[in-house]
């Protein structure tokens, strides 16, 4: 799911091996009451499972205000807002919510098609490890059904998607999504199910040092082997409530990002200081 420039494009592989010292620990609740160790799942992020089910369409909670006119930036696969502080101003912590779209295929994309919702840290001025977790969906080929899963990566870690029997998505699900950082290679990554009480928390250190520069709320069009997936259709996806705490100062949000745009597929805005919508042009 990571980002590339236009000059790594092709040459990144997607699948890279766990850094030797890199752990993670996970724990669940569900509507406060622990979830036992042995039902939380993490599963390969990949492409060709089976579908976990439908979900309702959503339905968007607020019409569109005036969209400001932000700095504008083209790119191949990310979709969505950055605001950038400087390095002696680290980012703390991240949060956003949002809603899990309805994915559709779309006509004249290559398969798999996928698209990724998700917030995290760096991955824009600084490229070199980048940690990220959100939702996606994904249509293996062109009879397949969609699936949707919640995934996060602390890149050039492995990605990981969170089994859909420990946390569930739904076209339509509100999900809320903090990461806490400890310092610069750990941190605390919890994923709520807003609608029924679910959240996984993630205990992860050894990470590659991240910047703590970039706050980062995205739609991605997803890697795939060592290319780009196709970009499948979705509905609007607002993110909400998009904060970032630095070490002193205010917050970082949407307010004054850059937005990132993926021509004629994926088109963003800011909508408010807090909210960032994106959607197909
Ligand atoms: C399409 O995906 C489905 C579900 O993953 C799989 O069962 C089927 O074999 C795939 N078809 C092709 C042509 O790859
Ligand atoms: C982040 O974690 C620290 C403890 O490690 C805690 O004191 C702080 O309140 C947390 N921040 C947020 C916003 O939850
Ligand atoms: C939460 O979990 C339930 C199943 O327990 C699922 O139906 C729903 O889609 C999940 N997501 C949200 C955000 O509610
Ligand atoms: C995360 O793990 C570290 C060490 O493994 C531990 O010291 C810390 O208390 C854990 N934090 C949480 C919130 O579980």
């Amino acid at each position: 799911m990571r980002w590339l420039s236009a000059a790594l494009l092709g040459s990144a592989l997607v699948l890279h091996q766990a850094l030797a010292e890199f752990t993670f620990k996970a724990s669940a609740t569900k509507n406060g009451v622990p979830i036992p160790d042995s039902e939380i799942k993490f599963v390969p992020y990949q492409f060709g499972r089976s579908p976990p089910g439908k979900g309702a369409p959503p339905g968007n909670p607020k019409h569109r205000m005036t969209r400001r006119a932000n700095v504008q930036v083209s790119s191949a696969n990310w979709c969505g807002s950055v605001n950038t502080t400087p390095s002696t101003n680290k980012i703390k912590y991240i949060e956003a919510y949002w809603q899990h779209p309805t994915c559709t295929k779309r006509t004249g994309q290559i398969y798999p098609q996928a698209v990724a919702a998700w917030t995290g840290i760096d991955g824009d001025t600084a490229t070199t490890s980048i940690l990220q977790a959100g939702t996606v969906c994904k249509f293996d080929n062109a009879t397949a059904s969609v699936r949707n899963e919640a995934w996060w990566q602390w890149f050039p870690s492995a990605s990981y998607s969170i089994a859909p029997s420990t946390l569930p998505v739904n076209a339509g699900d509100w999900f809320n999504l903090k990461i806490n950082m400890t310092s610069d290679t750990a941190g605390i990554v919890v994923f709520t199910n807003a609608s029924k009480g679910i959240a996984v928390t993630l205990n992860l250190s050894g990470g590659s040092a991240l910047s703590r520069t970039d706050s980062v709320w995205v739609v991605e069009r997803p890697q795939y082997g060592s290319s780009l997936a196709g970009f499948a259709a979705f509905t609007d996806i607002w993110f909400q409530d998009a904060s970032a705490a630095r070490t002193s100062g205010a917050n970082l949000q949407i307010v004054g990002s850059k937005q990132y745009y993926i021509p004629s597929l994926c088109a963003s805005s800011e909508y408010s200081s807090t909210y960032m919508v994106a959607w197909n042009p």
